[in-house]
């Protein structure tokens, strides 16, 4: 279902530098597989395409019935891991514009993911005299930002609707025992899925997190989990497909000890552009520690050739190197007609497809690249539909933590991000952060 290709890195890395980080991700792939790395706890997602809540799986599905009757809009809470994975795969599968299609599911809108008052402020004019249903997932219950997006849209709900009828619209994916917004969900009656404990929030897509609005907007959650679950069986249990795994993380690596310090996601079909915001954070927060790891950032082709092009091209090759998604069938597809007179000269493409073109500038690029010295890494899909982003899902969790194990650092933990939360509490007031608020203050000159 997938296949790394790395054949066009073999000019930048020596095959005994390969054949040793090769080593490495094996050794660091059975630290994984053992179970004995640092965030241990933290390998729920390793089984969850064959180890998951099958009740709680068919009780999404009938949440996301319930959504799909009573609702014209489902507003989606949550940030970070607990928004980033669901907005990925319905980006992928149905479209980045989504919203604008016609259709027999909710508009769904992602809202809790900044602190912006005008973007809240325009979903809850999208929301006037549309019946609405919430679903917020905060895995701890007390990110500000959802909680925030919450408290706003609870006073919206209990405004429009009868506190009986309120209840039944909001669905609170959380912490199974314990937190704030369990306790809300649990004293006001409001149904609850489940962020398991051994999964951390950039591992949890393939949970309630990710699939009660996935199943919402239309998308086969079966077949989804299906497509991680064959990963799975392909990687770990037979391991016909493990060397795609450990290729990738050796090259990646290798990239890494020479120097380079950013692994660009490339995609050449701009569904794909939450898709990498997501792997952005798989591996941003997963390796960005200890002053260690590759910054991950992320560009669609050919859109970004024409900003980004002229410094991949000519300053790109002791920063970066590139990975490119690309997918070998399409869905769908247009042929350019001849033109009398040919006016915009474009005669010679007529009777040809638009996907031959994208592909042959894929393959410009590719070598273009290549010869300005920045490194192309392709992962090839046959195509994009819920088996293969399945697939791929689980593909790049486990190059994620088997690279994180050979960088030697903890591809589980983020405590990193707490640091500016420290200091917005405390210029915000919060209690307990008073000393705090007066160091910061002097600081900016307050
Ligand atoms: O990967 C992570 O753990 C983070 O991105 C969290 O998902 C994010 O900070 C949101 O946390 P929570 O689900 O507790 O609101």
């Amino acid at each position: 279902m997938l296949k790394f290709n790395n054949q066009f890195v073999n000019s930048f890395i020596n095959k005994e530098d390969f054949e040793n980080m090769l080593h490495r991700a094996d050794a660091a792939y059975d630290v994984l597989m053992s179970k004995s790395g640092e965030g241990n706890d933290k390998l729920g997602w390793l089984s969850l395409p064959e180890d998951y809540d099958k009740s709680e799986f068919e009780e999404i599905k009938k949440s996301a019935e319930y959504i799909k009757s009573n609702a014209d809009v489902l507003i989606v809470i949550g940030i970070g891991g607990s928004y980033l994975g669901a907005r990925a795969v319905i980006e992928a599968l149905k479209s980045s514009n989504y919203n604008l299609l016609e259709k027999d599911t909710p508009q769904i809108y992602f809202i809790g993911n900044s602190l912006s008052p005008s973007s809240l402020n325009e979903i809850i004019e999208l929301c006037k005299d549309k019946d609405i249903a919430v679903n917020v997932i905060s895995k701890s219950g007390t990110t500000t930002e959802p909680a925030i997006a919450f408290r706003i849209f609870r006073e919206l709900v209990n405004s429009k609707y009868s506190k009986e009828e309120a209840a039944k619209r909001i669905f609170c994916t959380t912490d199974k025992n314990k937190g704030t917004l369990k306790e809300l969900a649990d004293r006001e009656g409001y149904k609850t899925f489940v962020v398991p404990d051994d999964v951390g929030g950039r591992y949890s897509v393939l949970t309630a997190v990710g699939l009660l609005p996935v199943a919402v907007a239309g998308i086969d959650i079966d077949s989804l989990m299906g497509g991680a679950y064959k990963a799975l069986s392909d990687i770990n249990v037979n391991k016909s497909e493990l060397g795609e795994v450990l290729n990738y993380v050796a090259v990646r690596n290798c990239f890494y000890e020479m120097g380079k310090r950013l692994e660009c996601f490339v995609s050449y079909e701009p569904r794909m552009a939450m898709f990498n915001e997501w792997l952005k954070q798989l591996f941003g927060e997963s390796e960005g520690k200890d002053g260690k790891g590759l910054f991950p950032v992320s560009t669609v082709f050919s859109t970004d050739l024409h900003s980004l092009g002229q410094y991949i091209q000519e300053s790109g090759s002791s920063l970066m190197f590139e990975t490119v998604v690309k997918f070998n069938e399409f869905d769908s597809d247009r042929e350019i007609g001849a033109e009398e007179g040919n006016l915009d000269g474009l005669n010679f493409l007529a009777g040809e497809k638009l996907s031959v073109v994208n592909e042959k500038a894929r393959l410009g690029t590719l070598l273009a690249h290549t010869e300005g010295g920045v490194g192309n890494l392709v992962v090839e899909v046959e195509r994009l539909d819920e088996q293969h982003l399945g697939y791929l899902i689980y593909y790049y969790e486990t190059v994620c933590a088997v690279s994180g194990y050979v960088l030697g650092v903890n591809p589980f933990n983020q405590p990193g991000v707490e640091s500016y939360k420290k200091n917005m509490f405390a210029l915000l007031g919060k209690p307990g952060y008073e000393s705090e608020k007066e160091r910061l203050e002097k600081q900016l000159g307050l």
